[in-house]
Protein backbone atom coordinates (compact mmCIF):
# COMPACT_ATOMS: atom_id res chain seq x y z
CA UNK A 1 0.00 0.00 0.00
CA UNK A 2 1.50 2.76 -1.15
CA UNK A 3 0.15 6.41 1.07
CA UNK A 4 -0.08 9.20 -1.35
CA UNK A 5 -1.20 9.93 -5.20
CA UNK A 6 -0.72 13.15 -6.49
CA UNK A 7 -3.71 13.37 -8.27
CA UNK A 8 -3.72 17.38 -7.28
CA UNK A 9 -0.51 18.49 -9.09
CA UNK A 10 -0.38 18.37 -12.62
CA UNK A 11 3.20 19.59 -13.93
CA UNK A 12 2.77 19.09 -17.53
CA UNK A 13 5.60 20.03 -19.29
CA UNK A 14 6.00 22.03 -22.31
CA UNK A 15 3.98 20.45 -25.87
CA UNK A 16 6.90 20.13 -28.44
CA UNK A 17 6.00 19.47 -32.24
CA UNK A 18 5.75 16.41 -32.82
CA UNK A 19 8.30 16.16 -35.51
CA UNK A 20 11.12 16.63 -33.01
CA UNK A 21 10.44 13.00 -33.19
CA UNK A 22 10.87 11.82 -36.59
CA UNK A 23 14.58 12.30 -35.91
CA UNK A 24 16.16 9.80 -33.53
CA UNK A 25 16.50 11.11 -30.16
CA UNK A 26 19.62 11.53 -27.92
CA UNK A 27 20.00 8.88 -25.66
CA UNK A 28 20.65 10.56 -22.41
CA UNK A 29 24.15 10.03 -21.64
CA UNK A 30 25.79 10.77 -18.01
CA UNK A 31 24.35 14.02 -18.07
CA UNK A 32 21.64 15.84 -16.57
CA UNK A 33 18.67 18.62 -18.11
CA UNK A 34 15.92 20.33 -17.20
CA UNK A 35 12.16 20.09 -18.16
CA UNK A 36 9.66 23.40 -17.98
CA UNK A 37 6.13 21.89 -16.68
CA UNK A 38 3.34 24.01 -17.14
CA UNK A 39 0.43 24.17 -14.67
CA UNK A 40 -3.57 23.83 -15.03
CA UNK A 41 -5.84 25.13 -13.18
CA UNK A 42 -9.28 23.86 -13.30
CA UNK A 43 -12.30 25.87 -13.57
CA UNK A 44 -13.60 25.08 -10.19
CA UNK A 45 -11.29 23.73 -7.62
CA UNK A 46 -14.09 23.75 -4.56
CA UNK A 47 -15.63 20.66 -5.29
CA UNK A 48 -17.10 19.43 -2.28
CA UNK A 49 -14.92 20.59 0.46
CA UNK A 50 -16.87 20.05 3.88
CA UNK A 51 -15.22 16.60 4.58
CA UNK A 52 -12.44 16.63 2.71
CA UNK A 53 -9.97 19.53 2.72
CA UNK A 54 -8.05 17.96 0.10
CA UNK A 55 -10.68 17.87 -2.15
CA UNK A 56 -11.36 21.57 -1.58
CA UNK A 57 -8.33 22.31 -3.17
CA UNK A 58 -8.59 19.99 -5.89
CA UNK A 59 -6.42 21.23 -8.91
CA UNK A 60 -4.96 18.68 -11.34
CA UNK A 61 -1.39 19.02 -12.55
CA UNK A 62 -0.02 16.77 -15.05
CA UNK A 63 3.54 15.68 -16.36
CA UNK A 64 4.06 15.25 -20.33
CA UNK A 65 6.18 12.56 -21.31
CA UNK A 66 6.36 10.86 -25.00
CA UNK A 67 6.30 6.59 -24.84
CA UNK A 68 6.72 4.02 -27.26
CA UNK A 69 8.36 3.74 -30.84
CA UNK A 70 6.71 5.93 -32.59
CA UNK A 71 5.95 8.07 -29.67
CA UNK A 72 2.77 8.38 -28.38
CA UNK A 73 1.78 11.72 -25.79
CA UNK A 74 0.97 10.72 -22.36
CA UNK A 75 -0.24 13.61 -19.70
CA UNK A 76 0.45 12.00 -16.12
CA UNK A 77 0.20 12.96 -12.29
CA UNK A 78 3.60 13.19 -10.84
CA UNK A 79 3.68 11.51 -7.68
CA UNK A 80 6.85 11.61 -5.77
CA UNK A 81 4.78 9.85 -2.96
CA UNK A 82 4.87 6.66 -4.87
CA UNK A 83 7.26 4.80 -7.41
CA UNK A 84 5.64 3.51 -9.85
CA UNK A 85 5.20 5.09 -13.43
CA UNK A 86 2.24 3.38 -14.92
CA UNK A 87 -0.01 4.24 -17.96
CA UNK A 88 -3.11 2.96 -19.28
CA UNK A 89 -3.00 0.64 -21.73
CA UNK A 90 -5.59 -1.72 -24.46
CA UNK A 91 -6.89 -3.87 -23.77
CA UNK A 92 -8.71 -2.11 -21.04
CA UNK A 93 -11.66 -3.57 -19.58
CA UNK A 94 -11.12 -2.06 -16.74
CA UNK A 95 -10.01 1.28 -17.02
CA UNK A 96 -11.46 4.54 -16.60
CA UNK A 97 -12.62 6.55 -19.10
CA UNK A 98 -9.33 9.50 -20.95
CA UNK A 99 -9.72 11.62 -23.54
CA UNK A 100 -6.74 11.07 -25.50
CA UNK A 101 -6.09 7.67 -27.07
CA UNK A 102 -4.70 5.36 -24.82
CA UNK A 103 -1.04 3.30 -25.59
CA UNK A 104 -1.48 0.34 -27.36
CA UNK A 105 1.98 -2.07 -26.99
CA UNK A 106 0.86 -3.75 -30.07
CA UNK A 107 1.63 -1.14 -32.13
CA UNK A 108 4.87 -0.06 -30.19
CA UNK A 109 8.52 -1.80 -31.65
CA UNK A 110 10.08 -1.24 -28.32
CA UNK A 111 7.63 -2.84 -25.62
CA UNK A 112 8.74 -5.48 -23.95
CA UNK A 113 7.05 -7.73 -21.31
CA UNK A 114 8.81 -8.72 -18.26
CA UNK A 115 9.08 -12.60 -17.28
CA UNK A 116 7.75 -13.31 -14.31
CA UNK A 117 11.13 -14.95 -13.34
CA UNK A 118 13.07 -11.44 -13.59
CA UNK A 119 14.49 -10.04 -10.78
CA UNK A 120 12.79 -6.71 -11.97
CA UNK A 121 9.40 -8.29 -11.12
CA UNK A 122 10.59 -9.00 -7.84
CA UNK A 123 10.85 -4.86 -6.80
CA UNK A 124 7.18 -5.22 -6.97
CA UNK A 125 5.04 -5.28 -3.29
CA UNK A 126 2.85 -7.10 -5.19
CA UNK A 127 2.91 -8.99 -7.79
CA UNK A 128 1.72 -12.38 -9.84
CA UNK A 129 2.19 -14.42 -13.09
CA UNK A 130 0.09 -14.34 -16.06
CA UNK A 131 -0.49 -18.38 -17.39
CA UNK A 132 2.39 -17.47 -19.95
CA UNK A 133 4.42 -16.13 -17.04
CA UNK A 134 4.58 -12.51 -17.51
CA UNK A 135 4.86 -10.14 -14.38
CA UNK A 136 1.49 -8.89 -13.49
CA UNK A 137 1.42 -5.65 -11.10
CA UNK A 138 -1.15 -4.56 -8.67
CA UNK A 139 -0.62 -1.30 -6.81
CA UNK A 140 -2.89 0.85 -4.68
CA UNK A 141 -2.89 4.06 -3.36
CA UNK A 142 -4.37 5.28 0.29
CA UNK A 143 -7.17 6.85 -1.61
CA UNK A 144 -8.11 3.31 -2.37
CA UNK A 145 -7.49 4.05 -6.26
CA UNK A 146 -5.74 0.75 -7.95
CA UNK A 147 -3.91 -0.04 -10.80
CA UNK A 148 -3.63 -3.58 -12.07
CA UNK A 149 -1.82 -4.81 -15.43
CA UNK A 150 1.70 -6.01 -16.88
CA UNK A 151 4.85 -4.72 -15.92
CA UNK A 152 6.81 -3.94 -19.37
CA UNK A 153 9.78 -1.54 -20.29
CA UNK A 154 9.80 1.02 -22.61
CA UNK A 155 11.03 3.80 -24.29
CA UNK A 156 10.38 7.16 -23.13
CA UNK A 157 11.24 10.65 -24.56
CA UNK A 158 11.37 13.89 -22.67
CA UNK A 159 11.78 16.84 -23.57
CA UNK A 160 14.32 19.49 -21.87
CA UNK A 161 14.02 23.14 -21.75
CA UNK A 162 16.85 23.52 -24.63
CA UNK A 163 14.39 21.49 -27.03
CA UNK A 164 16.66 18.50 -26.64
CA UNK A 165 14.59 15.44 -27.13
CA UNK A 166 16.51 13.03 -24.42
CA UNK A 167 15.20 9.18 -24.75
CA UNK A 168 15.55 6.43 -22.18
CA UNK A 169 15.27 3.00 -22.85
CA UNK A 170 14.14 0.14 -20.98
CA UNK A 171 12.33 2.25 -18.47
CA UNK A 172 10.27 -0.10 -16.49
CA UNK A 173 6.55 0.86 -16.55
CA UNK A 174 3.17 -0.76 -15.14
CA UNK A 175 0.90 -1.36 -18.20
CA UNK A 176 -2.54 -0.41 -16.84
CA UNK A 177 -5.55 -2.47 -17.96
CA UNK A 178 -7.52 -2.65 -14.77
CA UNK A 179 -7.22 1.10 -13.29
CA UNK A 180 -10.11 2.20 -10.58
CA UNK A 181 -10.54 4.66 -8.47
CA UNK A 182 -9.79 8.90 -7.82
CA UNK A 183 -8.97 9.68 -11.62
CA UNK A 184 -10.19 12.53 -13.94
CA UNK A 185 -10.41 11.81 -17.69
CA UNK A 186 -6.99 14.05 -18.53
CA UNK A 187 -4.71 11.87 -16.83
CA UNK A 188 -3.31 8.90 -18.47
CA UNK A 189 -1.07 7.27 -15.41
CA UNK A 190 1.17 8.50 -12.75
CA UNK A 191 5.01 9.37 -13.00
CA UNK A 192 6.41 8.19 -9.82
CA UNK A 193 8.69 10.23 -8.67
CA UNK A 194 9.76 8.87 -4.92
CA UNK A 195 12.43 6.93 -3.53
CA UNK A 196 11.90 3.78 -4.56
CA UNK A 197 13.80 0.96 -7.55
CA UNK A 198 10.84 1.67 -10.08
CA UNK A 199 10.65 5.24 -9.24
CA UNK A 200 11.43 7.52 -12.72
CA UNK A 201 14.70 9.40 -10.50
CA UNK A 202 15.73 5.78 -9.75
CA UNK A 203 15.64 4.65 -12.97
CA UNK A 204 16.83 7.71 -14.65
CA UNK A 205 19.57 7.93 -12.55
CA UNK A 206 22.43 6.05 -13.81
CA UNK A 207 21.73 8.06 -16.94
CA UNK A 208 21.41 10.97 -15.95
CA UNK A 209 24.65 11.76 -13.49
CA UNK A 210 23.29 10.73 -10.64
CA UNK A 211 20.11 10.07 -8.34
CA UNK A 212 19.03 13.49 -8.02
CA UNK A 213 16.35 16.45 -9.26
CA UNK A 214 15.28 19.13 -8.17
CA UNK A 215 12.16 21.28 -8.39
CA UNK A 216 10.99 24.65 -8.90
CA UNK A 217 7.11 24.89 -8.21
CA UNK A 218 5.27 28.79 -9.28
CA UNK A 219 3.02 30.06 -6.23
CA UNK A 220 -0.94 28.18 -6.53
CA UNK A 221 -2.37 31.77 -8.28
CA UNK A 222 0.28 32.16 -10.04
CA UNK A 223 -0.33 32.86 -14.04
CA UNK A 224 -0.80 29.33 -16.15
CA UNK A 225 1.09 29.88 -18.83
CA UNK A 226 3.92 30.62 -16.63
CA UNK A 227 5.72 27.23 -15.99
CA UNK A 228 7.64 25.72 -13.30
CA UNK A 229 10.96 23.52 -13.81
CA UNK A 230 12.45 20.28 -12.92
CA UNK A 231 16.15 19.04 -13.53
CA UNK A 232 17.17 15.28 -13.51
CA UNK A 233 20.38 14.18 -12.71
CA UNK A 234 23.57 16.02 -13.07
CA UNK A 235 23.29 19.91 -12.74
CA UNK A 236 20.26 19.87 -10.63
CA UNK A 237 21.96 20.25 -7.43
CA UNK A 238 21.05 23.19 -5.61
CA UNK A 239 23.56 25.68 -4.60
CA UNK A 240 24.18 28.80 -3.37
CA UNK A 241 25.25 31.23 -0.21
CA UNK A 242 21.43 30.84 1.18
CA UNK A 243 20.51 26.95 0.70
CA UNK A 244 19.63 24.97 3.77
CA UNK A 245 19.55 21.66 4.24
CA UNK A 246 18.34 18.66 5.67
CA UNK A 247 18.81 15.49 6.32
CA UNK A 248 16.84 12.61 4.07
CA UNK A 249 16.02 9.93 6.82
CA UNK A 250 14.27 7.55 4.11
CA UNK A 251 15.18 4.11 4.25
CA UNK A 252 16.07 2.03 1.05
CA UNK A 253 12.30 0.42 1.49
CA UNK A 254 10.92 3.62 1.58
CA UNK A 255 8.99 5.01 -1.15
CA UNK A 256 8.14 8.58 0.17
CA UNK A 257 11.40 11.58 0.67
CA UNK A 258 10.71 11.74 4.98
CA UNK A 259 12.67 14.12 6.66
CA UNK A 260 12.18 15.77 10.44
CA UNK A 261 10.32 18.41 11.32
CA UNK A 262 10.94 20.00 14.47
CA UNK A 263 8.03 22.52 15.22
CA UNK A 264 6.84 25.79 13.33
CA UNK A 265 7.11 29.16 13.93
CA UNK A 266 4.56 31.45 13.51
CA UNK A 267 6.25 34.67 12.91
CA UNK A 268 8.36 34.62 16.37
CA UNK A 269 6.38 32.27 18.36
CA UNK A 270 7.96 28.69 18.13
CA UNK A 271 5.27 25.57 18.35
CA UNK A 272 7.08 22.22 19.00
CA UNK A 273 5.94 19.33 16.34
CA UNK A 274 5.19 17.21 19.16
CA UNK A 275 6.65 16.29 22.95
CA UNK A 276 8.47 13.63 21.48
CA UNK A 277 10.27 14.43 17.70
CA UNK A 278 10.70 10.97 16.03
CA UNK A 279 13.06 11.10 12.91
CA UNK A 280 11.06 11.66 9.76
CA UNK A 281 7.81 12.60 10.87
CA UNK A 282 7.38 14.28 7.82
CA UNK A 283 7.51 13.45 4.42
CA UNK A 284 7.56 16.19 1.36
CA UNK A 285 5.06 14.81 -1.70
CA UNK A 286 5.08 17.07 -4.45
CA UNK A 287 1.79 15.23 -4.98
CA UNK A 288 -0.28 16.51 -1.90
CA UNK A 289 -1.12 20.25 -1.65
CA UNK A 290 -2.21 21.03 1.65
CA UNK A 291 0.40 20.27 4.30
CA UNK A 292 -1.23 17.78 6.60
CA UNK A 293 -0.08 18.07 10.58
CA UNK A 294 -1.02 16.53 13.50
CA UNK A 295 -4.09 17.83 14.95
CA UNK A 296 -2.85 19.51 17.72
CA UNK A 297 0.23 21.34 15.72
CA UNK A 298 -2.58 22.05 13.42
CA UNK A 299 -4.99 24.25 15.74
CA UNK A 300 -2.25 25.71 17.52
CA UNK A 301 -0.73 27.21 13.91
CA UNK A 302 -4.17 27.91 13.30
CA UNK A 303 -4.90 29.87 16.57
CA UNK A 304 -1.49 31.90 15.82
CA UNK A 305 -2.07 32.77 12.47
CA UNK A 306 -5.90 33.49 13.29
CA UNK A 307 -4.77 36.30 16.01
CA UNK A 308 -2.00 37.66 13.50
CA UNK A 309 -4.85 38.40 10.65
CA UNK A 310 -6.93 41.92 11.11
CA UNK A 311 -10.06 40.27 9.02
CA UNK A 312 -12.67 38.27 10.08
CA UNK A 313 -12.33 34.41 9.09
CA UNK A 314 -15.58 32.71 7.06
CA UNK A 315 -18.08 31.08 9.36
CA UNK A 316 -20.52 31.53 6.85
CA UNK A 317 -20.13 29.35 4.05
CA UNK A 318 -20.68 25.30 3.62
CA UNK A 319 -18.25 24.76 0.72
CA UNK A 320 -15.00 25.88 3.01
CA UNK A 321 -16.33 23.63 5.73
CA UNK A 322 -13.82 24.43 8.95
CA UNK A 323 -10.78 25.87 7.04
CA UNK A 324 -9.69 28.93 8.36
CA UNK A 325 -10.66 31.30 5.51
CA UNK A 326 -10.59 35.19 4.29
CA UNK A 327 -12.63 37.17 2.08
CA UNK A 328 -10.24 39.34 0.17
CA UNK A 329 -9.24 40.32 -3.06
CA UNK A 330 -5.75 39.94 -2.68
CA UNK A 331 -3.52 37.92 -0.87
CA UNK A 332 -3.72 38.29 2.94
CA UNK A 333 -1.00 40.37 4.45
CA UNK A 334 -0.16 37.55 6.96
CA UNK A 335 1.89 36.35 9.15
CA UNK A 336 4.95 34.53 8.04
CA UNK A 337 5.57 30.45 9.01
CA UNK A 338 9.17 29.01 9.44
CA UNK A 339 8.79 25.16 9.13
CA UNK A 340 12.10 23.88 11.49
CA UNK A 341 13.20 21.04 9.58
CA UNK A 342 16.63 19.69 11.57
CA UNK A 343 19.49 22.00 9.94
CA UNK A 344 17.42 23.99 7.64
CA UNK A 345 14.88 26.95 8.65
CA UNK A 346 12.52 27.53 5.61
CA UNK A 347 10.36 30.76 5.92
CA UNK A 348 7.09 30.77 4.24
CA UNK A 349 5.24 34.39 3.07
CA UNK A 350 1.93 34.55 2.66
CA UNK A 351 1.73 33.78 -0.97
CA UNK A 352 2.77 29.87 -0.06
CA UNK A 353 0.43 30.02 3.19
CA UNK A 354 -2.59 30.77 1.86
CA UNK A 355 -4.47 29.95 -1.65
CA UNK A 356 -7.49 31.13 -3.63
CA UNK A 357 -9.88 28.14 -3.78
CA UNK A 358 -12.18 30.29 -5.60
CA UNK A 359 -12.15 33.86 -6.17
CA UNK A 360 -12.01 36.57 -3.42
CA UNK A 361 -11.34 33.91 -0.70
CA UNK A 362 -8.29 33.07 0.36
CA UNK A 363 -7.59 30.18 2.80
CA UNK A 364 -4.70 28.94 4.83
CA UNK A 365 -3.15 26.12 3.25
CA UNK A 366 -2.52 23.23 6.22
CA UNK A 367 -4.86 20.74 7.34
CA UNK A 368 -5.01 18.52 10.10
CA UNK A 369 -4.36 14.61 9.78
CA UNK A 370 -7.00 12.40 10.52
CA UNK A 371 -6.06 9.54 12.89
CA UNK A 372 -2.49 8.43 12.76
CA UNK A 373 -2.26 9.45 9.39
CA UNK A 374 1.24 10.68 8.51
CA UNK A 375 2.32 14.53 8.04
CA UNK A 376 3.08 16.03 4.88
CA UNK A 377 4.58 19.00 3.92
CA UNK A 378 2.39 20.06 0.35
CA UNK A 379 3.04 21.65 -2.62
CA UNK A 380 1.85 24.65 -1.89
CA UNK A 381 4.52 25.04 0.77
CA UNK A 382 7.00 24.02 -2.07
CA UNK A 383 6.33 26.68 -4.48
CA UNK A 384 8.87 29.35 -4.66
CA UNK A 385 11.54 27.46 -3.00
CA UNK A 386 14.22 25.75 -5.54
CA UNK A 387 14.11 22.26 -3.28
CA UNK A 388 16.50 19.68 -4.57
CA UNK A 389 16.55 16.08 -3.54
CA UNK A 390 19.31 14.25 -3.43
CA UNK A 391 19.31 10.58 -3.25
CA UNK A 392 22.80 9.42 -2.85
CA UNK A 393 24.05 12.38 -0.32
CA UNK A 394 20.36 11.66 1.98
CA UNK A 395 19.45 15.22 2.02
CA UNK A 396 16.83 17.71 0.48
CA UNK A 397 18.25 21.10 0.15
CA UNK A 398 15.76 24.53 0.20
CA UNK A 399 16.74 27.64 -1.86
CA UNK A 400 14.29 30.63 -1.44
CA UNK A 401 13.90 31.28 -5.20
CA UNK A 402 11.07 33.17 -7.45
CA UNK A 403 10.07 30.22 -9.56
CA UNK A 404 8.21 32.63 -12.03
CA UNK A 405 11.24 33.54 -13.20
CA UNK A 406 13.74 30.75 -12.28
C1 LIG B 1 -10.31 -5.09 -12.09
O1 LIG B 1 -9.78 -5.14 -10.79
C2 LIG B 1 -10.76 -5.22 -9.77
C3 LIG B 1 -10.05 -5.19 -8.43
O2 LIG B 1 -9.15 -4.11 -8.39
C4 LIG B 1 -11.55 -6.51 -9.94
O3 LIG B 1 -12.57 -6.56 -8.96
C5 LIG B 1 -12.16 -6.54 -11.33
O4 LIG B 1 -12.79 -7.79 -11.55
C6 LIG B 1 -11.11 -6.34 -12.40
N1 LIG B 1 -11.76 -6.21 -13.71
C7 LIG B 1 -11.27 -6.78 -14.80
C8 LIG B 1 -12.04 -6.56 -16.03
O5 LIG B 1 -10.25 -7.46 -14.78
C1 LIG C 1 2.57 -9.32 -23.36
O1 LIG C 1 1.86 -10.28 -22.57
C2 LIG C 1 0.48 -10.30 -22.79
C3 LIG C 1 -0.14 -11.23 -21.75
O2 LIG C 1 0.49 -12.45 -21.75
C4 LIG C 1 0.19 -10.70 -24.21
O3 LIG C 1 -1.20 -10.68 -24.46
C5 LIG C 1 0.88 -9.69 -25.15
O4 LIG C 1 0.71 -10.09 -26.49
C6 LIG C 1 2.35 -9.62 -24.82
N1 LIG C 1 2.93 -8.55 -25.63
C7 LIG C 1 4.05 -8.71 -26.33
C8 LIG C 1 4.49 -7.53 -27.14
O5 LIG C 1 4.69 -9.73 -26.29
C1 LIG D 1 16.41 27.93 13.06
O1 LIG D 1 15.59 28.75 13.85
C2 LIG D 1 15.74 28.51 15.23
C3 LIG D 1 14.68 29.32 15.97
O2 LIG D 1 14.60 30.62 15.45
C4 LIG D 1 17.13 28.89 15.65
O3 LIG D 1 17.32 28.69 17.04
C5 LIG D 1 18.11 28.03 14.89
O4 LIG D 1 19.43 28.38 15.18
C6 LIG D 1 17.88 28.13 13.40
N1 LIG D 1 18.63 27.07 12.76
C7 LIG D 1 19.35 27.27 11.68
C8 LIG D 1 20.06 26.05 11.14
O5 LIG D 1 19.44 28.35 11.15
Amino acid sequence: MVFSKSFYTYLTIISLLFNLFHFSYIEAQNDGFTVNLIRKRPNNIITNGVQAPTKAYLGQYLMELYIGTPPIKILAEVDTGSDLVWVQCVPCPGCYEQMNPMFDPLKSSTYNNISCDSPLCQHLYSHGCSPENICNYNYGYADNSVTNGLLAQETITLTSNTGKSVGVPKILFGCGHNDTGNFNDHEMGIIGLGNGPMSLISQLGPLSGGKKFSQCLVPFHTDISISSKMSFGKGSEVLGVDVVTTPLVSTEQDIQYRVTLLGISVEETFLPFDTNIAKGNIMIDSGTPPTYLPQALYDRVATEVRNRVSLKPISDDPSIGDQLCYRTQNNLNGPTLTFHFEGANVTLTPVQIFIPPKDGVFCLALAKNSGNDPSIYGNFAQSNYLIGFDLEKQVVSFKPTDCTKH
